[in-house]
């Protein structure tokens, strides 16, 4: 069992995509342990992209993923963070796979609908950046 971080990014918030991301979460059979709208604080947002922090767009990054709304989601399943990005496609949604979420709703790689961590250790680090120990289910 792994757990993962996901996020709806505020443009799939805005488009009203949250059920549709989570019907396809479930669907697939990963179970939500955490579940929260939020408004991401700009210190937070610089930590979490703080990897990006010298690529030319991380400012735009940065406005992007704090001017609105976010659902951050901590998902839990055999194999989660690789089957969660795979489910997202690629960052880039030009590239993007056929039926994933990318390639379904979205056209740019800044307003690319979804996130979610790369490995184990980012998952970490970004489970404890948005969640608070109690805030997850056992
Ligand atoms: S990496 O290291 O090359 O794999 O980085 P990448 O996954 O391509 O991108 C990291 C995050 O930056 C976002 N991104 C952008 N935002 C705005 N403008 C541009 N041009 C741009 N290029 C990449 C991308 O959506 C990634 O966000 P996350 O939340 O990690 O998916």
């Amino acid at each position: 069992m792994e757990r993962t971080f996901a996020m709806i990014k505020p443009d799939g918030v805005r488009r009203g995509l949250t059920p549709e991301i989570l019907a396809r979460i479930q669907r697939k059979g990963y179970r939500v342990v955490g579940l929260k709208q939020m408004v991401i604080a700009r210190e937070t947002a610089e930590a979490h992209y703080g990897e990006h922090s010298e690529r030319p767009f991380f400012g735009e990054l940065v406005d992007f993923i704090t001017g609105g709304p976010v659902v951050a989601i901590a998902l839990e399943g055999e194999n989660a963070i690789a089957g969660w990005r795979g489910m997202m496609g690629a960052t880039n949604p030009a590239s993007a796979a056929p039926g994933t979420i990318r390639a379904d709703f979205a056209t740019t790689m800044g307003e690319n609908v979804t996130h979610g961590s790369d490995s184990s250790e980012s998952a970490a680090r970004e489970l404890g950046l948005f969640f608070a120990e109690g805030e997850l289910l056992a």
